[in-house]
């Protein structure tokens, strides 16, 4: 399915749930509030929207949350989804605290990959920058996660000024001795914390030279057009290191995805508020062929962009409601 700007938008990336169980300080405000039960996709309501998803060209799927791991339903979920012809890869992305438990039993029920999100080796950052998490669950969930076979891994780290810029290097370390992706990101700015994500903005140029100025040069990989990551290799190294330039060096021209919210709603682009309401037409008894020309028209009108560069900040959610 083409965009009115000749994109083929193909990947869908669904968020579960707004919830999560750690609260990320470039993520969502200390004292986030949640939306209602009610007002969430419910399992049956959201397999079919995703069949009609992957009727209209939809092939690729992320789970996002939130935390999708805190979902009560995600076996399930994946399962329904994994059955669905048409679809050629679901994979998820996810803070691993719930990995350890989770890996094998998700692998099992069709999942093919995690992206896996940690900005700091060192415990009592992580535990600040997450305002509650604890290190010692992510590296289990890594391991249990590769065990399970859900590879390549991707490990994100959300760059953050203040925080976490001191141990870029040591995360690129990684990639010495593990065939991991290990992926940096600028700050987003989204929605009642974008003027704090703004001030901790570190470029990418600056995540590079941190990285230059310890290990030497990085040795540039092929990019397909699409990844918003542009990759790296250190020398010897069994990984790659990605820089995602959101800010800096936006990738909107090779933009294929949309994003579906836990609440039934197509995002056209993740940092503007364009959004179609599938939940109260699905609710009300809309057919299949009636939600499909929703989504199609979603694709449609789905904007070039987002604004950043002329400072349009879209205000109406938070990265936790729309899963990154
Ligand atoms: N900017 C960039 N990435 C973000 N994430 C969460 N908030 C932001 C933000 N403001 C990332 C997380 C995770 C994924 C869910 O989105 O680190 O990798
Ligand atoms: Fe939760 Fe991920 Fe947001 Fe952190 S970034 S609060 S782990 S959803």
């Amino acid at each position: 399915m083409n965009d009115s700007y000749g994109r083929n938008i193909h990947y869908l990336r669904i968020s579960l749930t707004d919830r999560c169980n750690l609260r990320c300080v470039y993520c969502m405000p200390a004292d986030m509030r949640f939306m209602p039960t009610a007002h969430l996709l419910q399992n049956d309501e959201l397999v079919r929207l995703v069949r009609i998803a992957a009727s209209v060209g939809f092939d690729r799927i992320r789970l996002t949350g939130g935390e999708p791991t805190i979902h009560p339903n995600l076996l399930e979920i994946v399962g329904g989804i994994a059955q669905i012809s048409g679809i050629k890869e679901i994979a998820m992305t996810t803070n691993a605290v719930r990995l350890e438990k989770l890996a094998e039993p998700l692998a099992r029920a069709g999942l093919k990959r995690v992206n896996i999100s940690i900005d700091t080796l060192d415990a009592e950052r992580f535990r600040k920058i997450t305002r509650l998490g604890k290190i010692e669950q992510v590296w289990r969930g890594i391991v249990a996660a590769e065990r399970a076979g859900l590879a390549p891994i991707k490990l994100n780290s959300v760059v953050v000024r203040g925080y976490n810029e001191d141990d870029i290097a040591d995360l690129a370390r990684l990639t010495l001795d593990h065939a991991w992706d290990m992926r940096f990101i600028e700050v987003m700015p989204l929605g009642s914390v974008a003027d704090f994500q703004i001030a901790s903005v570190v470029p990418v140029a600056e995540m590079r030279a941190r990285i230059e100025n310890v290990f030497g040069a990085l040795e540039p990989l092929e990019w397909n057009g699409h990844d918003p990551a542009r990759s790296y290799r250190l020398r010897g190294g069994r990984g790659t290191i990605g820089f995602i330039s959101s800010v800096t060096a936006p990738f909107c021209e090779g933009c294929e995805r949309m994003r579906l919210s836990s609440d039934g709603r197509l995002r056209l682009c993740l940092l503007r508020d364009d959004e179609v309401d599938l939940l109260t037409p699905l609710r009300a008894g809309a057919s299949d062929e009636e939600l499909r020309a929703l989504i199609a028209r979603g694709a449609q009108n789905k904007p070039w962009g987002h604004g950043l560069a002329q400072n349009e900040i879209a205000g109406s959610r938070v990265m936790s409601q729309i899963g990154g």
